[in-house]
């Protein structure tokens, strides 16, 4: 089957053998659309070491069961699914208590040996191992959600979701967001959903520009002028309540610790590796910074949720989709998304 294989240097569309149930609590989706995140350019940015050349990339998909292991039993053979970035075991302390990100034998889809070198999603079949927890029905409320929009809802709205519920947004909030790419745009979309008023920060002009056009945000360029100022000027001196930052850059961070009033939260959605920022403890310490590490997103404790917004019509994720590419031109699509040429492109196989 044709797939995106990671080359050691870039990626390459390749023929590979096709996955197969290799234990009982396995399946093998058939994949109908997958896409391209943020994530997928670190393991090519160095910031995700460890991918396997050869190795299957991918981990935002939409599809059906087409063999499920014995005791796969929660989505048999046939059933309309939507798979999950985060892999999980279901079965842990923290995945007994909701918290499914911090699962002690937490993996990783497509994102290499470090997260369990699963292949991942930008193929024609995946196995999802432990399928019962790692893969949603896209049955009963959600049968009518089109593929294109239930694929934001097992990682970058659902991310979008946790991020809102970490930054605690409401109704009285102003959240700032660093950085308008899919992720950023989606974290102001679902921190508006739970009534707070975003703010979108990047400081790429035409990010900006899509933000405000596209999906209708209020979007500052903070490409020459500085993130705490423009928050300043935009809140009338209040500052954010919360800030999310996604983008994973320390430059981010630093403008996230500026854009957010005493005493708020400043919630880390952007990926690090192996960065190092000096924090001066005193003014983290006398401004009561709440600072709140996202980690990998809790996908399988918002997925419905993100569903749900998406079915009830209060978000709309695919405004995101600049570019419907088929896999096969899946290297121009990585072109594209790494250039910021395009804001979301998917994939069908
Ligand atoms: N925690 C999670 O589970 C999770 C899930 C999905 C994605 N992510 C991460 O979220 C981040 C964003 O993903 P994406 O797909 O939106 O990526 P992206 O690269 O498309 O978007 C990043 C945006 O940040 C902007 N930017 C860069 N430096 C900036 C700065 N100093 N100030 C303001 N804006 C700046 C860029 O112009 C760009 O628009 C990535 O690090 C991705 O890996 C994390
Ligand atoms: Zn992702
Ligand atoms: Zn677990």
């Amino acid at each position: 089957m044709k797939a995106v294989v990671f080359t050691g240097n870039g990626v390459a569309v390749d023929d590979v053998a096709e996955p197969a149930i290799l234990e009982g609590t396995d399946a093998v989706v058939e994949v109908a659309l997958s896409a391209i995140c943020g994530s997928d350019l670190h393991l090519l940015d160095g910031k995700t070491p460890g991918m396997r050349e050869g190795g299957v990339i991918g981990h935002e998909f939409v599809g059906h069961v087409v063999a499920a292991g014995e005791s796969a039993t929660a989505h048999p053979e046939g059933t309309r699914v939507l798979g999950s970035f985060l892999i999980v075991c279901g079965d842990c302390t923290a995945c007994r208590k909701g918290r499914f990100n911090h699962c002690a034998n937490r993996r990783a889809l497509g994102l290499g040996t470090l997260t369990g070198d699963l292949d991942g999603a930008q193929a024609e079949k995946v196995r999802v191992p432990l399928a019962d927890v790692n893969l949603r029905s896209l049955t009963g409320p959600f049968a009518e959600v089109p593929d294109e929009h239930a694929l934001f809802c097992g990682d970058v709205l659902a991310t979008g979701m946790y991020a809102a519920h970490l930054a605690e947004a409401g109704e009285d909030d102003i959240v700032a967001v660093i950085g308008a790419g899919p992720v950023g745009l989606l974290c102001a979309a679902a921190s508006t959903a739970r009534g707070a008023r975003a703010i979108v920060l990047d400081a790429d002009p035409s990010r900006v520009a899509f933000a405000r056009d596209q999906m209708d945000l209020e979007a500052l360029d903070v490409s020459e002028v500085d993130a705490g100022e423009a928050v300043r000027e935009a809140t009338g001196g209040a500052m954010a309540d919360a800030t999310i930052e996604a983008v994973g850059h320390v430059a981010a961070f630093r403008s996230a610790l500026r854009t957010t009033a005493d005493g708020g939260r400043v919630v880390i959605v952007g990926v690090y590796g192996s960065e190092r920022y000096e924090l001066p403890m005193g003014m983290a310490w006398i401004r009561g910074l709440d600072l709140r590490f996202s980690g990998m997103a809790n996908i399988q404790a918002h997925w419905t949720d993100a569903l749900e917004q998406v079915r009830a019509g209060a978000i709309d994720p695919t405004v995101t989709i600049t570019h419907r590419m088929a896999l096969e031109d899946a290297v121009e699509g990585y072109r594209l998304f790494a250039a910021r040429e395009a804001m979301k492109v998917t994939l069908k196989p």
